[in-house]
């Protein structure tokens, strides 16, 4: 198929597709999504296929505004109520009871589903002239960093999707935080946009989140998503220290491999980086992170060396983005 690029003044014709049951990338805060109808099985459907996604993979569906939340959820616990008033719209996804008129294909069959409002100008627009909710996963090839440039869905997704919305580079560059707000206490799912300090603020039982946390039946993880390979460039994700980041290089890539850096400091040895990005702080950091990984694809690099953050406020998805990158 042949992919249109649309300006983000065309977001009328990107929505028309969206109602043809079509896939359209669109620029949210976070990451750019990849949006199909929510409440249509045939355009759901088109998002695993387009993604190379497993089904078992459940989708967050976005909405434009707060009234929608009861097209998708059966009942909105109160501690919900104060996490949207708080933080919506934003980098937050709360999972909730599910209505059974949204199809099974989102919510991998789940009685949950997961609901973001996006603090995004285009998603937005695009959410109303669709005026229907919209699934999206982040709009990258499953496996894949996830894509924070329009280029960027368009390495991955060009002739597999219908239309992609050409906005900015998004702000945040790691994805929302996802809570469960059906158990009780509620419970960090994902670390994302939102931190744990921040959401602590309104909930201060909330239940941090625990990497490869076994459910009841010591088998499965509670946010499905979780249990796959991601955010993973093709070149051998390392993280390090940025005093010892050479001879931890050295340790497990030959003298000759072409190395990246990328942290919040400049590394002991920087003669020996092909290529080196300081970020002024964490939170610049996360936002270029997926597009530096990307970078260093396109040029063929063999490893990236990833410094190591403090695990507090961003932090702590930056932290598992990485892990998560080099396993
Ligand atoms: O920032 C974001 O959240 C981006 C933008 C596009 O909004 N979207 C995104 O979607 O990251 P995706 O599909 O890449 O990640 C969705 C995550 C997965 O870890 C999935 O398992 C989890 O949300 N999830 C979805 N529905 C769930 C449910 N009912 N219960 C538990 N986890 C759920
Ligand atoms: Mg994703």
């Amino acid at each position: 198929m042949k992919t249109k690029y649309f300006s983000v003044l065309e977001l009328d014709r990107a929505a028309q597709l969206l109602c043809s049951a079509e896939l359209i990338a669109f620029p949210t805060e976070t990451v750019y999504g990849l949006g199909a109808n929510a409440m249509d099985v045939a355009a759901v459907q088109k998002i695993f296929v387009a993604k190379g996604r497993p089904s078992d993979n459940p989708l967050i569906v976005h909405i434009a505004d707060r009234n929608q939340v009861s097209l998708i959820a059966r009942n909105v616990p109160k501690i919900a109520e104060q996490l949207m008033s708080r933080f919506w719209p934003g980098p937050l996804t709360i999972v909730l009871p599910k209505r059974s008129e949204v199809p099974d294909l989102v919510t991998a069959g789940l009685a949950t589903v997961a609901v973001r409002l996006p603090n995004h100008p285009i998603a937005l627009e695009l959410l109303r002239h669709a005026g229907v909710p919209l699934a999206a996963p982040s709009a990258n090839r499953s496996g894949r960093p996830s894509a924070t440039t329009w280029q960027a869905v368009s390495e991955d997704l060009d002739g597999w999707i219908a239309g992609l919305v050409c906005g900015e580079p998004t702000t945040l560059g790691l994805e929302s935080t996802v809570v469960d707000a059906t158990s009780h206490p509620p419970r960090v799912l994902r670390p994302g946009g939102v931190s744990l300090e921040q959401l602590q603020e309104v909930c201060p039982s909330i239940e941090p989140y625990v990497r490869n946390l076994p459910t009841q039946s010591g088998s499965a993880v509670n946010s499905p998503g979780l249990k796959y390979k991601h955010y993973q460039p093709s070149a051998k994700v390392l993280i390090v220290s940025a005093v010892n980041a050479v001879a931890e290089l050295e340790s497990i890539a030959p003298q000759m491999s072409v190395a990246y850096y990328i942290g919040v400091s400049q590394p002991a040895d920087p003669t020996r980086f092909r290529c080196i990005l300081v970020c002024s702080n964490a939170s610049d950091y996360a936002a270029k992170l997926f597009d530096f990984f990307r970078r260093a694809d396109l040029s063929a690099a063999d490893v990236v060396c990833c410094e190591a953050v403090e695990e507090v406020g961003i932090g702590v998805a930056l932290l598992d983005r990485l892990q998560r990158a080099s396993q």
